[in-house]
């Protein structure tokens, strides 16, 4: 307690002028653990202001000097995996080894994306006119790729190191700048990331990040006329964002409710160990999550049985100890994964464990026969909580994945790939998964969700397109 961590603008490490902290609630302890600046809507428009002239320079950078120094951060951000790890554990509860895991992905990630930059950002396109009826070929079009200019990246709180720099390292090396707005749990450990960004020597004003209040300044920042591109991942706020920013590209990833298919001949070994990985892992926090079970009558019972067995088996405690179920970010989120809970308790299902909570802390839970009329057949625990609806038919399956508002992705286990592949066409999800759980990586595949799972495609190689725009200089012959 006491001391405040610095914001980062134009190069250097700043107190707010507000006088004012936001505190990060430790969700092991619930107490502060850190505090951070609350800065204010003036700091935000110096750092737009700086942004903006820093990506002027950065632009005409050669791209294998920007490339250098991202692989430079990346290196530096991998050296210091283990303190950068303790933030994640204090701040998001993220099991150890997990949080050291978050913090190596992501500097390859990085080094990756510098890679992938110099190669689609070192080719253009060369056209000619006389294939358009009418013309002769007096035209030659000339087509590259240029920065959009600030991008401002929003990651969320259970991967705030790895989901800013999917952000930061694809707007940086197509020639951006970028400003970063950090998750309130999450801040620390995303301010050590920024200063291994610091440390690999980027041009000052070219990296920001400002903490502070969404209420203060979140408005402010996805509305502020400097910003030319947001990248989002979270919440339903990127609905409301998605409606309040300007005309500019935005990438969205918001919520999920992934569903798991099983099918009659699926090997129900494998469909538990990824029931397992899929749902449970940093308790259920993640957006691809599995969140629903729809499994064939005829399996279930046998699914369950093994699902339980190996529920039994998790280990529920601090993230310290790598437990693999740790408390959950908020009070707020357990209260709301209390919620469905006991709603699924009143409407009748089946609890294979008994439900307990300590404070942020609540035990792994498989619900069977869940019902439609449930909360939790619709609905994001994002948490350790995971219903199981029996079905009777594979069109029953679909039926439930597409009815819902989410589409991020899905998943079927089957040993008939012909059905699986028919069964992805048939699910309305941005990616489908046969025979393993859903999951984001490995970082160059696409990632996309539809519906409310969000707009635009991520991924290394579509999120640097996306975060570019096309020129072109035509030379007009005589
Ligand atoms: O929480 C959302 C993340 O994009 C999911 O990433 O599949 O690597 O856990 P993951």
């Amino acid at each position: 307690e006491g001391d405040v961590y610095k914001y980062y603008s134009d190069g250097e490490w700043r107190k707010s002028s507000s006088g004012k902290s936001v505190a990060i609630i430790n969700p092991t302890t619930r107490k502060t653990q850190y505090k951070v600046q609350a800065c204010t809507q003036e700091e935000v428009n110096k750092v737009m202001d700086s942004a903006k002239s820093a990506q002027k320079s950065w632009a005409k950078t050669p791209l294998w000097k920007r490339a250098e120094l991202l692989h430079k951060a990346a290196a530096i951000l991998k050296e210091h995996k283990a303190p950068i790890a303790e933030c994640l554990i204090k701040e998001i509860a993220k099991p150890a080894k997990d949080s050291v895991t978050e913090v190596v992905r992501s500097g390859d990630l990085v080094s990756y994306c510098a890679e992938e930059g110099v190669r689609i950002l070192g080719e253009g396109k060369f056209l000619v006119s006389d294939s358009f009826p009418g013309n002769e070929r007096t035209k030659y079009c000339l087509t590259s790729k240029i920065p959009l200019g600030v991008v401002l990246a929003i990651p969320p709180f259970n991967y705030p190191v790895n989901l800013a720099v999917s952000k930061i390292a694809p707007a940086l090396i197509a020639g951006n700048s970028l400003v970063l707005k950090p998750p309130t749990q999450g801040a620390v450990s995303c301010l050590h990331m920024v200063h291994c960004f610091h440390l690999a020597g980027f041009p000052k004003g070219l990296i920001s990040c400002v903490t502070g209040k969404g209420s203060e300044i979140g408005d402010f920042l996805t509305m502020h006329p400097g910003v030319n591109c947001i990248s989002f991942t979270g919440g339903d706020t990127g609905i409301a964002i998605s409606k309040k920013a300007g005309m500019i590209p935005l990438q969205m990833e918001l919520g999920g409710k992934d569903a798991c298919i099983v099918l009659e001949d699926a090997d129900l070994d494998l469909v538990a160990a990824n029931i397992i990985k899929g749902g449970f892992s940093y308790s259920g926090q993640r957006c691809t999550a599995i969140k629903v079970v729809l499994v064939m009558e005829s399996v279930a019972d046998a699914l369950v049985e093994k699902v339980k067995a190996k529920v039994a088996k998790l280990r529920v405690g601090p993230p310290e100890d790598d437990s693999d179920i740790t408390p959950v970010v908020t009070e707020s989120s357990a209260n709301y994964i209390e919620g469905l809970v006991l709603d699924a308790k009143e409407k009748g299902a089946t609890f294979c464990q008994e439900y307990r909570r300590e404070g942020n802390l609540i035990w792994p839970l498989l619900l069977d026969n869940v019902r439609p009329d449930m909360r939790i057949a619709w609905e994001e625990p994002f948490g350790p909580v995971l219903p199981v609806i029996r079905i009777n038919s594979v069109e029953e399956g679909i039926h439930h994945c597409n009815a819902s508002n989410f589409g991020l992705q899905g998943c079927v286990f089957t040993k008939d790939v012909n059905k699986a592949i028919l069964i992805s066409d048939a699910m309305e999800t941005g990616t489908v998964q046969i025979n393993s759980a859903p999951a984001r990586g490995p970082d160059h595949f696409p990632f996309q969700g539809i519906k409310d799972s969000g707009i635009g495609s991520q991924g290394i190689t579509n999120s640097i397109n996306m975060m570019t725009k096309v020129k072109t200089t035509v030379i007009n012959l005589p």
